[in-house]
């Protein structure tokens, strides 16, 4: 895993499906530490992506960790084959899962870092009773389907709280918790949303969208331009 402070983490459901694994090469190559996978389910929410098979074909073209973003509904039966299929981490949306604590041990006990999701009306809540069994938390800064949204500010504020939940508990039990952002996520914003106490950005559309197949070379110069910007943090 990353030991940069700030992780940028590009969303694959952006890029091209019919070049993936060149796409994965390029977006790594480009300075992106993490691949944010997003696994839309068509229930919980109005989309479908794609699922593990998707994620093993592309375990191959990379070191870097996937990150497995789950809006589905249930949880626990994916977890066991996502971790088989290379995942790294795997997060997931607490109104999705009947027994939040135990869908969190089950990702741990197949090798991998958990997280919760935060839907924008998500109360933090959820953390209260389960910060132990956390390694990152995900804060929506758009509700969950699409990418392209539009970052939503109300986000703003509810990083700030969580940063500092994150900070009261690590200075309580000494451990680090990431907190990451996504929805809506561009260089124009991402010194802002940093600033607010993110260090763990998804990206998709503003990635991707930056660059064609036939001149991958332009996803150097989006994360680039959003390192720039987070060094003016
Ligand atoms: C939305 C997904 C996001 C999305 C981000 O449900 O979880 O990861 O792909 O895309 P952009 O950066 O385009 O908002
Ligand atoms: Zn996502």
């Amino acid at each position: 895993m990353s030991d940069r402070a700030f992780v940028l983490a590009p969303s694959l459901l952006a890029a091209n499906f019919a070049h993936l694994g060149r796409e994965v090469e390029n977006v790594i190559a480009a300075g992106a530490d993490w691949l944010h996978f997003d696994v839309m389910d068509g229930h919980y929410v109005p989309n479908i992506s794609f699922g593990p098979v998707v994620c093993e074909a592309i375990r191959p073209y990379t070191q870097a960790p996937i990150d497995v973003h789950l809006m589905t509904e249930p949880v626990d039966m994916l977890v066991p084959m996502f971790a088989k299929a290379g995942a790294n981490i795997i997060t997931f949306h607490p109104e999705a899962s009947r027994h939040v604590d135990r869908t969190l041990q089950l990702i741990r006990e197949n090798g991998c870092q958990a997280g919760l999701v935060f839907n924008p009306a998500t109360p933090l809540d959820w953390l209260d009773h389960v910060m132990d069994k956390i390694d990152l938390i995900m804060l929506m800064s758009v509700n969950p389907g699409f990418g392209g949204q539009s970052f939503i500010p109300s986000t703003l504020p509810k990083a700030r709280a969580a940063r500092a939940r994150l900070d009261a508990y690590e200075r309580e039990t000494g451990k680090h918790i990431r907190l990451e952002i996504d929805g809506g996520v561009k260089a124009g914003n991402i010194a802002e949303i940093a600033a607010a106490g993110v260090d763990t950005f998804v990206a998709g559309s503003a990635v991707f969208g930056a660059g064609k197949d036939s001149d991958p070379n332009r996803y150097d110069s989006v994360i680039g331009e959003m390192r720039a910007q987070l060094a003016k943090v």
